[in-house]
């Protein structure tokens, strides 16, 4: 059943809001779960579709999964059948490609279908296969599935020719246990590479140096049970930090590190906002016209390219002129014509948008092309005059837990709806 958001914009958000566990950091953690043959408990899991897939992916292979509530799981990889991902998994869920590495490491063996193009530009997953083939994995593409296979993993030196979160957490996953010491050169140093190393260290893996540039393995031949607490996700505290700025609001953003919103707080701050930091929460204030400044997405500790569509549409509203530019991915302003039926004027050439800012966005039906430019067009609908209509909120429900509830509390007028009547119902409600 289709369902669609339904906004009425101009409510300042007052309040506070809690935030759950990252969710590119529990899906690498859930996979490497599977590397112990006792159980593992993970914490602060977030309750949102991609988890829910890759656990679904893990339970078709043999793991035993125990939902203990909405954040909690038992996870026990002892009696894996299958060393084979099927495609319809990867299909609704890329990541599920840390499988790869996951059972590469553990049984030298793995086969997972390979990703297919995505909605933000082509993801290759190259990088994750050189790292694969360098520890002595033989790895084929056959019939649709990346093949991996070693007679035995072995210890080596990797140099990523690029930045890639992905291809970090597969190979140190991998090379956990491999025979003898890897070394991960130009690694991500994203938080949840951090996250993902510290879980591996607590079920006994031995790394060093995650959250730098260079990833120092030694590989275990056993990794056992832990319990673990996932870190808070910083995207999702960055996007309710950008919607309290677009709504002139006044809101306290908790259970954060704040250290990892650096980016963002510094671009708030810039454009006009008060930020303020506590121990683990961050007050966001907005009192005051928003005014352009210029951001480039980039690896962290840079600007997160995962708030770059939250980003363009706060400096849609801005004062000036601004520029976002986009370096990581190459088709990630897909929601500019969306937000340009909202009355915004930006104009994308090749991998920069140009934003004229305008007064204010002016309600409208827009769709939501992926997960992140769908949380965005929510943020956009908030601070429009009158309704907005976001369709395809199945990209936003991926990756955000009881969005509109924790919206809602904090005072914004939002429902979640699934047919024409209860839009017009909506609208009428809200005059
Ligand atoms: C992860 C995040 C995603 C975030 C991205 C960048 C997860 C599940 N997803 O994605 O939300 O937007 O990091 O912070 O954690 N690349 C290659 N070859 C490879 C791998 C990557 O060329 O083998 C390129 C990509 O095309 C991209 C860049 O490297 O241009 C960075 O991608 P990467 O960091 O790998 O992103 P993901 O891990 O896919």
């Amino acid at each position: 059943m289709e369902q669609f958001y339904v906004i009425k914009g101009g409510i300042p958000l007052v309040g506070e809001v809690e935030i759950g566990g990252a969710k590119n950091a529990a899906l690498a953690i859930l996979a490497a779960a599977i590397m112990a043959d006792e159980t593992v408990t993970i914490e602060n899991l977030p309750n949102v579709r991609d988890i829910n897939v890759l656990l679904d992916a893990m339970r078709e292979i043999g793991v035993k999964v125990d939902r203990l509530d909405a954040h909690t799981v038992k996870i026990n990889g002892s009696m894996i059948q299958e060393l084979c991902v099927e495609y319809e998994f990867i299909k609704k869920i890329r990541a599920s490609y840390y499988l790869l590495g996951a059972l590469l490491g553990k049984y030298n063996h793995a086969e997972v279908a390979l990703p297919g193009g995505c909605d933000i530009g082509s993801r290759p997953i190259d990088l994750h296969l050189k790292g694969f083939r360098a520890l002595g994995a033989d790895v084929k593409i056959q019939y649709g599935l990346i093949v991996a296979h070693a007679e035995r993993l072995a210890g080596t030196h990797i140099y990523l020719d690029k930045v890639s979160v992905g291809a970090t957490i597969n190979i140190m996953m991998a090379a956990s246990m491999a025979e003898g010491k890897t070394i991960i050169e130009n690694a991500a140093k994203e938080p949840h590479v951090v996250d993902v190393a510290n879980f591996l260290n607590r079920m006994g893996a031995n790394i060093r140096g995650a959250g730098t540039d260079v990833i120092r393995i030694v590989g275990v031949r056993k990794l056992h049970a832990t319990e673990y607490s996932i870190i808070p996700d910083q995207i999702e505290a960055g996007t309710f930090m950008f919607a309290a700025a677009a709504t002139k609001g006044d809101v306290t953003v908790k259970n954060v590190i704040p250290k990892h919103l650096e980016a963002t707080s510094a671009k708030l701050i810039e454009i006009g906002c008060e930020v303020e930091e506590f121990d683990d929460a961050v007050r966001v204030v907005s009192s005051k016209p928003m005014r352009h400044t210029q951001v480039t997405t980039l690896a962290y500790p840079g600007f997160p390219t995962d708030m770059q569509p939250q980003m363009s549409v706060l400096l849609g509203i801005a004062q000036g002129t601004s520029t976002v530019t986009e370096s990581i991915f190459e088709n990630r302003f897909r929601y500019v014509d969306e937000l340009t039926r909202m009355g915004a004027s930006i104009k994308v050439e090749s991998s920069i948008a140009i934003i004229n800012g305008i007064s204010n966005y002016m309600g409208a039906r827009v769709s939501a092309p992926d997960l992140r430019a769908g949380a965005a067009l929510v943020i956009a609908g908030l601070a429009a005059d009158g309704v907005t209509v976001v369709d395809n909120i199945y990209y936003i429900e991926r990756g955000y837990e009881d969005f509109e509830k924790k919206l809602s509390e904090l005072g914004a007028q939002i429902e979640k709806v699934s047919s024409e009547k209860e839009i017009q119902k909506f609208t009428l409600k809200v005059g």
